[in-house]
């Protein structure tokens, strides 16, 4: 059984004071569990410093964008090349990278590629928007998102990739789908991994749920079969509130090792 991945992705909060003090929160606040893995994923100033920091026996790092070329004049860009040895994962396509910077696709899947090609593991996140949503199309956007992002990537790599399955409309809104939703969603997402790289491939990549997580929701979510991990937002600035988002991804992960 693949371990539980928890990220908390702080976006662009915490200067490097801050976030090393959150860090140094939750560092005593978090258990190590072996079967969970637990991601921090702070600004890329914030990232430098918690890296000489960090204890990564407890958490991993992670960059929340990074650019694809590995290096050349491209103003205000931070490469995956330059991430090497300071992050361990790095977020792709998120839905504020989408929305509000105008990522396309192609930069995507440029990006999920300089990924890996550095050595370090993507976490790909795809979504609908609200009016996708009820036009009936999270089926199809979901899967050409995957597909496009996955474009460049062999049988071998995608053992470095995760999905994260976050809604639009269900970031930062208190919004939550339907465990049947997600279950839906996760099965889409699956059956074209199956398509494209076959079915132990499939089974084996990580999908997350990200959106409005917080903990008292938490279980409910890492309930949903299929589900692997969080990828978690607001929830993840307060130390006391992520400690019991991971305290609980532990309780469910030992429920299913003892079912
Ligand atoms: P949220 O954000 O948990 O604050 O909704 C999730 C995300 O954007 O990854």
């Amino acid at each position: 059984m693949a371990k539980k991945l928890i990220v908390g992705n702080w976006k662009m909060y915490n200067n490097t004071q801050k976030a090393s003090l959150l860090l140094h929160s939750l560092s005593e606040k978090v258990e190590t569990h072996r079967d969970i893995e637990v991601v921090l994923c702070p600004n890329t100033l914030a990232l430098q410093s918690l890296s000489l920091q960090v204890n990564r026996r407890q958490f991993k790092l992670g960059a929340q964008n990074c650019y694809w070329r590995d290096e050349g004049a491209f103003t205000g860009e931070v490469s995956a090349t330059m991430l090497r040895g300071i992050a361990d994962y790095v977020i792709v396509g998120h839905s504020e990278r989408r929305h509000v910077f105008r990522e396309a696709e192609r930069d995507i899947r440029q990006k999920v590629q300089a990924v890996i090609r550095n050595g370090m593991q993507a976490i790909l996140c795809v979504g609908e928007t609200a009016r996708e949503r009820s036009d009936g199309e999270t089926a199809e956007v979901v899967r050409d998102q995957l597909v496009s992002g996955l474009a460049n990537i062999t049988s071998e790599e995608v053992a470095s990739v995760s999905i994260a399955y976050e809604p639009v409309w269900a970031i930062g809104t208190g919004s939550v789908p339907t465990p049947a939703d997600i279950r839906a969603v996760e099965k889409v997402l699956r059956k074209e991994i199956s398509v494209l790289y076959g079915k132990k491939a499939a089974e084996e990549i990580r999908i997350l749920y990200g959106g409005s997580v917080n903990a008292e929701n938490t279980t409910e979510l890492l309930s949903v079969k299929g589900v692997d991990g969080l990828l978690v937002g607001g929830a993840s600035l307060k130390a006391d509130e992520f400690a019991a988002i991971i305290e609980q991804a532990f309780a469910v992960t030992k429920k299913d090792a003892n079912k």
